[in-house]
């Protein structure tokens, strides 16, 4: 049976440390990493080139978020790279997660941030003063996302339920914030553990510091897989 692979957050900020880590794998298990933007930032396609030159696939996560020309612009330049998803925030709008989709293709998949998970509430009504619920307003762009032709959304896991009713049941729900048992929980705030989160049906999830930060990091990967295959 094909094995779902846990993301690995590289939340590194250079070469070296990238290569270190990757080094530690054997070369035949192929990952599936994020590059976020730090990395990104620091050393632009080469990284993603690098990554992927050892078979590795790639989420590139830079939450683009500008006027839909400009988006979709973007887009082109990212799918030239060949990564195998990225992403844009929800509150671009419907028209320029369109641009997004255009300028992409559909050769990666393309999911939208809803609300930051770093988000309270309280934020939401006071810095976006938009009145609802946050799990309605994440529910809204989910919504959205969808109209729009994206394939899914990053999201809490504890609103994968809610988002999975209101979209079609292939709509991707990427979860981050999820920490096996006994893994310190750091600065995330609802988390999950890999189990937990296959059974309220997250397709994927982001996992960075217990893989990246442990005494063990290929032992952490393969336990924390194994867990998320059930
Ligand atoms: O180390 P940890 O497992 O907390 O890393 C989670 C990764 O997912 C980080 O790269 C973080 O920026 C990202 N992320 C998140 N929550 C979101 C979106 C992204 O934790 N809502």
């Amino acid at each position: 049976m094909y094995e779902k692979r846990p993301i690995i957050a590289l939340d590194f900020s250079t070469f070296d440390e990238v290569k270190t880590f990757l080094a530690l794998f054997p070369a035949e298990e192929k990952l599936y990493v994020k590059i976020g933007m730090e990395l990104y930032y620091a050393l632009g396609p080469e990284i993603v080139n690098f990554v992927k030159s050892q078979g590795h696939s790639v989420f590139l996560d830079l939450k683009l978020h500008d006027i839909p020309n400009t988006v979709k612009s973007a887009m082109a330049v990212l799918s030239q790279l060949g990564v195998d998803m990225t992403n844009v925030h929800a509150a671009g709008g419907v028209e320029m997660m369109r641009a997004a989709r255009e300028g992409l293709g559909s050769s990666a998949k393309l999911i939208a941030v809803t609300q930051l998970t770093s988000t309270s509430e309280e934020q939401m009504r006071e810095d976006q003063n938009i009145q609802t619920s946050l799990s309605d307003a994440v529910c809204h762009y989910a919504k959205k996302a969808a109209i729009a032709g994206l394939d899914g959304v990053v999201c809490s896991a504890h609103e994968v339920d809610q988002i999975k009713s209101t979209t079609q049941s292939d709509f991707i729900c990427l979860t981050p914030g999820i920490r096996p048992l006994g893994s310190a929980i750091g600065d995330q705030k609802r988390v999950m553990t890999p189990s937990q989160a296959r059974k309220i049906g997250s397709d994927y999830i982001v996992v960075g510091r217990p893989i990246t930060r442990a005494q063990d990091p290929v032992a952490a990967y393969l336990a924390i897989k194994e867990e998320w295959n059930g």
